[in-house]
């Protein structure tokens, strides 16, 4: 068994691919997500693709109870956590003046909370067992940037990504370094809606300088080496995969 590395929401999608990339490392994964049966298909999937042993579980990151159970049942099957990968989230893409306040509280307790009480429980862990430790968080260009239809979910992922950057001030003693992946424009079921439209796909063309959409692999790629030995020295940055679309002025 090499590295044992817990991704959330990794039944498909972003995740999915993130743990795609640990797999051809030989590592073991905890794919946490809503979906019990997804998960589990997920990890049976990766483990075909080179990981060992992986496990599929239920876990809701906005129940602060269903994380502990995450964490306490890795540390049970495993005998430890090696990296946490805060991947889980959802972008309602509702008008700023349209949005409820109940669609603002949920997209707050999923991608901010949700990511609070992960690193929490899996960093207690980490510094209990005093060898150090790596956590990712997926942000998304949005923690800079944003349009009127994403301003719930840019103020979540800029608080994701202070999040991240604060616990990196708080943990690097012990040894465990935190940072975020903003991902770019990525094909995966929660943007597919509008990324085949013929409009949105000749855009792809014309402001994403390498020419082409990203693809969940290509933020896992960023991912393990973020997780890797080699990036100890690393910590409290965000890592932009978006194939330079951010560079490009209007
Ligand atoms: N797709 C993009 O273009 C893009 C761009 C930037 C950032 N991101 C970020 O990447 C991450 C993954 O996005 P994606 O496109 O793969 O989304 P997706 O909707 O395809 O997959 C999200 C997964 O998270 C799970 N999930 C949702 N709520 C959960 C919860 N409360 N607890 C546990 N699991 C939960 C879902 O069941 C699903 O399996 C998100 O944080 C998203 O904000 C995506």
């Amino acid at each position: 068994m090499d590295r044992v590395v817990i991704i959330t929401g990794a039944a498909r999608g972003i995740g999915y691919g993130i743990g795609q990339c640990f797999a051809k490392t030989g590592a073991t994964l905890v794919i946490a997500d809503v979906n019990l049966e997804a998960a589990r298909k997920a990890a049976a999937q990766l483990d075909a693709e080179g990981a060992k042993q992986s496990m599929g579980l239920a876990c809701d990151v906005t129940n602060i109870q269903q994380v502990q159970a995450m964490v306490d049942d890795a540390i049970k099957r495993y005998g430890r956590i090696d990296v946490l990968v805060n991947n889980a989230g959802i972008c309602p893409f509702i008008d700023g003046m349209e949005m409820s306040p109940a669609v603002w509280q949920k997209t707050m307790d999923v991608n901010v909370n949700g990511a609070f009480y992960c690193i929490q429980a899996a960093a207690k862990h980490m510094i209990e067992r005093g060898k150090g430790g790596r956590i990712v968080s997926i942000t998304s260009l949005a923690e800079n940037v944003t349009g009127p239809a994403q301003v719930d979910y840019a103020a979540s992922k800029a608080a994701m990504r202070m999040l991240t950057v604060g616990m990196a001030t708080r943990l690097g003693k012990h040894g465990i370094t935190c940072n975020c992946v903003a991902p770019g424009m990525i094909l995966t079921d929660m943007t597919r809606h509008y990324w085949e439209q013929p409009g949105p796909a000749e855009m792809i063309k014309t402001r994403v300088p390498v020419g082409r959409i990203g693809t969940p692999t290509d933020i896992g790629h960023a991912v393990v080496f973020l997780a890797s030995p080699e990036a100890y020295y690393i910590s409290g940055i965000t890592l932009r995969v978006d194939g330079g679309h951010q560079a490009v002025c209007n």
